[in-house]
């Protein structure tokens, strides 16, 4: 309860909960050091050094009252006490004692010189090197000045400046220090980010032994994803490539039988030829080409225009504006296309349009067809996956790899492929998020 409410407050990044770790210590340290120890230290000091004074005025004021000579009396004693003295009028006694603020030790001052004094009048201390009383004694009103530092050691806050000063100092190298045992969690965050993007970024494990140990973890993890997908790459576009021979030669053989023998072998031929196609642009897969500055609304906008001038009944929605945007163009091209392809074989319209959110951008394809129910949606998205054959029967068979390729292409651009329901056609929504 406590810690949950406490975490809100708390430094997101890990610099700032180190710098929280780090000084929380040290100011705390300084804080009660200070305080309990360096005020109570300088307050006994004060109030002892007040005492010896209150005697001597005292004993000056006992002196003065019974004298027959006052005048010289008040001499000689100011100078035994090293005071400077002299009688003044009644009426240049100030009304109220008189000091500064940020004087720590002069209430302390000012209350051991009335408790010890019946006869003060006054007590002004005007800055931190000079102490002015006003002594009413049965000679008349004496004035005395005295140094500050008879009455207490001097200033406290000097020291508390000093150790703040150097508090901070220490606390800077100490943070200096730390944000080079930082930086190296920092980029093996960062070099995991881009290769989650489907991006390789160059990354030497350094720093601490753990850290080190979990960067080398990590480009072992990364060689062996890369090796996978270089394999599955190489092993389908090897199967694909090779199949494509034999079924040109297949195709060739096909042409000198009859006609009417022909035309279904011919059909299963092309449609083979399709699958193949199919295969090999799942395996060139979504990590093809470089990234660069696209403006996500050229590409739909040019899409639907190609798709529109085949005759395919396809429409912008609304478009958000998104300025350039890091994308590979290509890949998500492929990835759009495949949705738009199958929101008008499953249905007879579809509507792209573009919506964005700070750090991603969502184009969505919706259509009028059956849609997929909830529970197959994620069957859906694997490879190799057509759902319920009988309904798609008259609509020309796939090879069930369309939403994978834009799934795969969503993912290497950081974000994912999801299904949903159209609120306005009625039929398939599909989001592909884009991060920006
Ligand atoms: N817009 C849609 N409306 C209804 N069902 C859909 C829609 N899009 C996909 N599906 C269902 O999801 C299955 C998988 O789609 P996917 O695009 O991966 O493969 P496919 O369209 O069958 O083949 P391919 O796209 O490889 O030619 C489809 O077989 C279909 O049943
Ligand atoms: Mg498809």
């Amino acid at each position: 309860m406590f810690f949950a409410w406490l975490k809100q407050y708390m430094p997101r990044s890990l610099y700032g909960r180190a710098a929280l770790i780090l000084l929380l210590p040290v100011v705390s340290l300084q804080l009660i050091v200070s305080v309990a120890f360096i005020q109570r230290h300088f307050a006994t000091v004060t109030e002892q050094l007040t005492s010896a004074v209150v005697l001597e005025l005292a004993y000056l004021d006992e002196a003065v009252s019974q004298a027959e000579a006052p005048q010289t009396t008040l001499r000689a004693l100011g100078r035994a006490f090293d005071v400077g003295v002299r009688f003044v009028p009644a009426d240049t006694v100030p009304e109220a004692d008189a000091y500064s603020w940020f004087d720590l030790t002069a209430r302390r001052v000012m209350s051991e010189l009335h408790a010890g004094l019946d006869g003060l009048a006054a007590v002004a201390l005007p800055d931190d090197r000079r102490v002015v009383l006003w002594l009413e004694t049965g000679a008349g009103v004496v004035e005395a000045r005295l140094r500050r530092d008879r009455l207490s050691a001097p200033n406290p806050h000097q020291l508390l400046v000093i150790i703040v000063v150097l508090g901070a100092f220490l606390s800077l190298i100490s943070f200096l220090f730390l944000r080079n045992q930082l930086r190296p969690i920092y980029r093996l965050g960062q070099a995991a980010e881009a290769f989650g993007k489907g991006r390789h970024l160059p990354y030497k494990p350094a720093g601490a032994n753990e850290v080190r140990a979990a960067g080398a973890a990590f480009l072992d993890m990364r060689a062996r994803i890369e090796r996978h997908i270089e394999q599955r790459t190489l092993m389908l576009s090897g199967v694909s490539h090779d199949l494509r021979t034999p079924l040109t030669r297949l195709k060739l053989g096909l042409s000198m039988l009859d006609s009417d023998e022909r035309e279904p072998l011919e059909r299963d031929v092309e449609e083979m030829k399709q699958m193949i196609d199919a295969f090999l642009e799942f395996s060139r897969g979504a990590a093809e080409g470089e990234a660069e500055r696209v403006e996500p609304r050229q590409i739909v906008a040019q899409i639907v225009e190609d798709f529109a001038r085949m005759g395919v009944n396809v429409e912008l929605g609304v478009v958000e504006e998104t300025g350039p945007v890091r994308l590979r163009g290509a890949a998500v091209r492929r990835a759009i296309e495949n949705l738009i392809r199958n929101a008008v074989r499953y249905g007879n319209r579809a509507v792209v349009s573009i919506t964005t959110t700070e750090r991603s951008l969502c184009v969505s394809v919706e259509d009028d067809g059956p849609g997929i129910p909830e529970e197959h949606r994620a069957d859906a998205l694997r490879p190799f996956t057509r759902l319920d054959p009988g309904r798609n029967q008259n609509r020309g068979a796939g090879v069930g790899l369309g939403l994978a390729i834009a799934a795969d292409v969503a993912r290497a651009h950081g974000g994912s492929l999801r299904l949903g329901e159209s609120e306005a056609l009625g039929g398939l929504r599909a989001d592909l998020w884009l991060g920006r």
